[in-house]
């Protein structure tokens, strides 16, 4: 028998025959990566915002939204496969996990004011396999802006300044025609007057984009804009960029529908709107070197300490052999100072104890096999006048499971080393 209720995001929600939801997703909905410093995802996302200035940014959604949010309301037809309970994830009926961000659009709309933009990096969900590159949850930032069709000169110029900085950077860009009446086709309402500047704006600001992200010391970046197809967007495109021998799909983009735009709260005939939604896993794994989308995911420390908040550096591979600790503890030669009494500016450097010593000899017999160390206690014992420290190495191979007996080997030769050279004397 099914569950009564399922429970998400602290909601409980009843359950009917829609429900396809398993436990291991809806965790899924707690973890908030974009916005948790300093993983990658919510890096990008800085990264994003700050080329879009004066959009305002919309990145705390909940991912719970109504089929209605999600489909309807962007004019997705009754029978469109994305609906089906194979492809998306449904609470009941009338509640499912959002399998885009465009799924904010038209709330976003209602609240941007005329000629503005707006961001919206949020999870998202869809029944998929799990690969390297696959896994049913990922993140997405949506951007649109709004433009005045009377401000179409201002634009042109701008786009102008655009594909400069385009020709002077290390960005080849194929482009495809904007319009084209059979796969991507004009609106009857819109004239190519207004509508090819606002294609060309949206394509040079993805382009200016991925220029500001990517550096330029790399290779050229090869991208190309294909005609694409989406409910609420004509003309529609999609972005694909060169990576390892493939094209691989980075987002998909278009002019917004003027019924969308009255959705949303806006007049059809006096404003046109571009909205392009990306994957940023797709954009993270190329630039910090992650192998494996799954690893976005990782609850391991030896994940999250690799990166620095709003900073770009390559990620390094770590093993999936278990680790192996060991403790040493030992007091300090007599006559070094309490800890903290001496200052500790110069370098670690307490009364004549050089805690940089330390983490050599360990290096130095321990090699590659020492992932890390730690001082787990450190206290002064006032009768004895001395001061101890205990500390706590971590071994583990890249390669293979270490053997006991090989890691006592090493401890056993730190051991003997810290006492000949520092003096300590092990407890
Ligand atoms: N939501 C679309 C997707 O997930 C991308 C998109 C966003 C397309 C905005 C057009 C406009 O594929």
């Amino acid at each position: 028998p099914r569950q009564r209720t399922v429970t998400v995001l602290g909601e409980t929600y009843p359950t009917d025959d829609y429900t396809n939801l398993p436990p291991t997703i809806a965790e899924l909905l707690e973890r908030r990566l974009h916005v948790t410093p300093p993983h990658p995802l919510n890096t990008i996302r800085k990264l994003i915002a700050s080329h879009f200035e004066g959009f305002k940014s919309y990145d705390d959604l909940p991912a719970v939204v109504t089929p209605a949010l999600n489909f309807d309301s962007l004019g997705f037809p009754p029978d469109h496969p994305g609906r089906a309970r194979g492809q998306s994830y449904y609470i009941n009926r009338g509640i499912m996990l959002r399998t885009h961000t465009s799924a904010h659009e038209v709330d976003i709309y209602r609240q941007t004011p005329r000629s503005g933009g707006w961001l919206c990096t949020a999870d998202v969900y869809r029944r998929d396999e799990i690969d390297r590159s696959h896994y049913p949850a990922f993140h997405q930032t949506e951007g649109a802006r709004l433009v005045n069709v009377a401000d179409m000169d201002k634009l042109k110029a701008e786009n102008e300044e655009l594909r400069r900085g385009i020709k002077a950077s290390r960005i080849i860009m194929e482009d495809c025609p904007d319009f084209d009446a059979i796969t991507n086709p004009l609106q009857a309402s819109h004239l190519p007057e207004t509508v090819l500047p606002m294609a060309q704006n949206l394509k040079l600001r993805i382009t200016t984009l991925f220029m500001s992200i990517f550096p330029p010391s790399t290779t050229p970046l090869h991208v190309r804009w294909t005609p694409d197809i989406f409910p609420w967007t004509s003309p529609s495109f999609q972005l694909e960029v060169r990576y390892r021998d493939a094209w691989l799909e980075l987002l998909g983009c278009g002019i917004i529908l003027d019924d969308t735009i009255a959705r949303g709260g806006h007049n059809p005939a006096e404003e046109r709107s571009w909205a392009f939604g990306m994957g940023i896993e797709r954009i993270a794994m190329p630039l910090f070197g992650v192998p494996d989308i799954r690893l976005f995911w990782s609850k391991d420390e030896r994940f999250w300490k690799q990166f620095k908040d709003g900073q770009v550096s390559k990620f390094q591979e770590f093993s999936k052999y278990p680790p192996v600790e060991r403790d040493i503890a030992f007091w300090l030669p007599v006559g070094m100072a309490k800890p903290h009494a001496a200052s500790h500016a110069a370098g670690g450097e307490v009364g004549g104890w050089e805690e940089n010593d330390l983490w050599d000899i360990i290096r130095e017999v321990g090699g590659d096999l020492v992932e890390d160390v730690k001082i787990f206690d450190d206290f002064w014992n006032e009768a004895k006048g001395r001061r101890s420290l205990a500390i706590r190495i971590t071994f583990r191979s890249m390669e293979r499971s270490l053997e006991r007996a090989e890691v006592n080997e090493i401890t056993d030769e730190i051991t003997a080393k810290l006492t000949a050279r520092l003096a300590v004397e092990i407890r």
